[in-house]
């Protein structure tokens, strides 16, 4: 089988959901951010505030080049990777791009607590999460499949998209 890249928003569950994925079809699960923080020696965060947000963006698609086409693996990508065009052809070349969505409020429950997200570190950041989302809509619905987790647990957003990547 190909691979599967998750893509969608923070908090919409990528890494819980890629992790399950993985073992479940015996894949490795590779996240783009954690691989990133590993090869720089810093925080997302750090990287942003020291190098600014296009210098994190290449190191990203660096990053989504290198893997996209390594064989059986889960690919967790930031949300923000789908707003460069070549980060989705390198994703769908090998692999079936899945988006999971959950809609704002539940989004910002998720991620609430989080001191690692530096574009949500806003006095408001739900209408900060929704103008996000409004401004990549168009970009996640490049996706193959499209899961909605809210309301979902993570086991059960696995077992649909191992049924919907089945029916492609
Ligand atoms: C970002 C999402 C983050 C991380 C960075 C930028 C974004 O990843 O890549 O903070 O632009 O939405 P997660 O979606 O894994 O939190």
């Amino acid at each position: 089988m190909k691979n599967i890249a998750l893509v969608g928003f923070m908090g919409t569950g990528k890494t819980t959901v890629g992790k399950i994925l993985a073992r479940r079809m015996n894949y490795a699960f590779v996240d783009i951010d954690a691989l990133i923080e590993k090869e720089q020696g810093a925080a997302i965060t750090r990287i942003f505030s020291e190098f600014g947000e296009p210098y994190f963006r290449k190191l990203e698609a660096d990053m989504i080049s290198r893997l996209s086409c390594q064989e059986g693996l889960v690919i967790s990508a930031g949300g923000g990777a789908v707003m460069d065009s070549r980060n989705v052809d390198n994703l769908k070349m090998c692999g079936s791009l899945v988006c999971l969505t959950a809609s704002p409020e539940v989004i910002l429950k998720r991620v609430g607590g989080s001191t690692h997200r530096p574009l949500l570190k806003t006095p408001d950041p739900l209408g900060r999460v929704k103008e996000l989302l409004a401004a990549r809509a168009p970009y996640y619905a490049r996706a193959d499949i499209t899961v909605d987790t809210d309301g979902l647990t993570a086991e059960e957003a696995a077992g649909r998209i191992l049924d919907l990547v089945g029916e492609l």
